[in-house]
């Protein structure tokens, strides 16, 4: 008989999800002692009944490695240690529903589990790793805020997006004698948002690692101007927060969804700046979810395949309780502990940050 891998996607979606699927089923055929299915939204596959699970064999999985997205769904409100159940009366209430997973997979008899995943969904499978569960993370998020690896799959499509968003905006904005503002994704990271500049070109570039000083952001911005001419682009990350003040964002009010849902502060700068005195004419644009659909580049395809890989040689190896990484440029793997350990934020010595500084790029501060 043989063994038998359950994969899973979970939290927000990401280009190249699709390729570590791929990856993993082709070489699990490839070594021929081994069968893949796959579970629906993360673990919710496993909670309901009957269960919801596909086979994931060759042909299901031909030709979906350019294909954003997940084939087999994801949710990033079904944490089964606090899965939101709704009550009689309306209401919802989180119970843990760990157990029913185990059984689940016993039920159908899982050997390996492989969870491909940002921060919330590692620290899931750290929980399930400690209740005996022989679990492999595969990290993904655009926003590349995981510490453990140099870099996740998605981020540096999400990266040509935004890219591509500044290079259509310069034009726009040197016609009009505009100031363009795009806020772009990274949760509490500036990583889209620094890449961005540096790929696109940009006078300002806020963070959420650099608080701004609303009136250097604005000299800087008027510095473009003579006599009434100029333009300017500005990128600000979502998480991006003025000096004393705080994030923009509001709860989701949706059950089990664990984050605050950010969003606006591009809007929030603009009258800022229209405040402060700026010169320019004031457009903003935000880039929304544009940074996860689409078809992964490149870059992404290959990184997605060879964490596909090696997420499935370490169950050969029953090598459970890591995660897949890059590191020192290398496929490789740590534990599940060391991958959700630390944010990944961007640090002051980051010689990208550093390049931006010495492009003339105000960071605000
Ligand atoms: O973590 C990925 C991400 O796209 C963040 O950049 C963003 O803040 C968040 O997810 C959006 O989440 P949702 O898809 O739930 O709106």
């Amino acid at each position: 008989m043989k063994k038998r891998i359950l994969i899973l996607t979970g939290g927000g979606d990401c280009p190249g999800l699709n390729a570590v699927i791929r990856a993993v089923v082709k070489s699990a055929e490839n070594a021929g002692d081994w069968e893949v299915i796959g579970s629906i939204e993360a673990y919710n596959g496993l909670l309901t009944s009957p269960f919801q699970v596909v086979s994931l064999n060759e042909l299901a999985v031909a030709g979906i490695h350019f294909r954003g997205g997940t084939i087999i769904g994801t949710t990033n409100k079904g944490d089964p240690f606090g899965f939101p159940v709704k009550q009689a009366d309306g209401s919802v209430k989180t119970v843990d529903r760990s157990q029913e997973v185990m059984t689940a997979l016993k039920q159908l008899n899982v050997q390996a589990v492989i969870s491909i995943g940002g921060d919330g969904s590692q620290k899931i499978s750290q929980q399930f790793f400690e209740m005996g569960m022989p679990v492999i993370g595969v990290p993904k998020t655009i926003d590349n805020d995981l510490s453990a690896t140099q870099m996740t799959f998605g981020f540096q499509t999400a990266v040509q997006i935004a890219t591509e968003a500044v290079d259509k905006l310069v034009t726009t904005a040197a016609s009009h004698n505009r100031v363009m503002i795009l806020e772009v994704m990274g949760r509490e990271a500036g990583w889209i948002a620094l890449h961005a500049a540096l790929g696109g070109g940009a006078e300002v570039c806020l963070i959420p690692e650099i608080p701004y000083d609303i009136d250097i952001v604005t000299e800087r911005i008027n510095e473009r101007y003579h006599a009434g001419k100029g333009f300017a682009n500005v990128i600000i990350a979502e998480g991006a927060k003025p000096k004393g003040g705080s994030i923009v964002g509001k709860e989701s009010g949706e059950a089990g969804y664990g984050h605050v849902r950010l969003g606006g502060i591009g809007y929030q700068l603009a009258e800022e700046l229209k405040a402060n005195g700026c010169q320019g004419d004031i457009r903003v644009t935000v880039l929304g979810h544009l940074q996860r659909g689409g078809v992964p580049i490149a870059f992404d395809r290959v990184l997605a395949t060879q964490f596909g890989v090696r997420a499935f040689q370490l169950a050969q190896e029953s090598k459970f309780g890591r995660m897949v990484a890059l590191v020192d440029g290398k496929i490789s793997d740590v534990t599940l502990k060391e991958a959700t350990a630390a944010y990944n934020y961007v640090h002051p010595d980051d010689f990208r940050l550093k390049s931006a500084r010495a492009m003339g790029i105000s960071l605000g501060d």
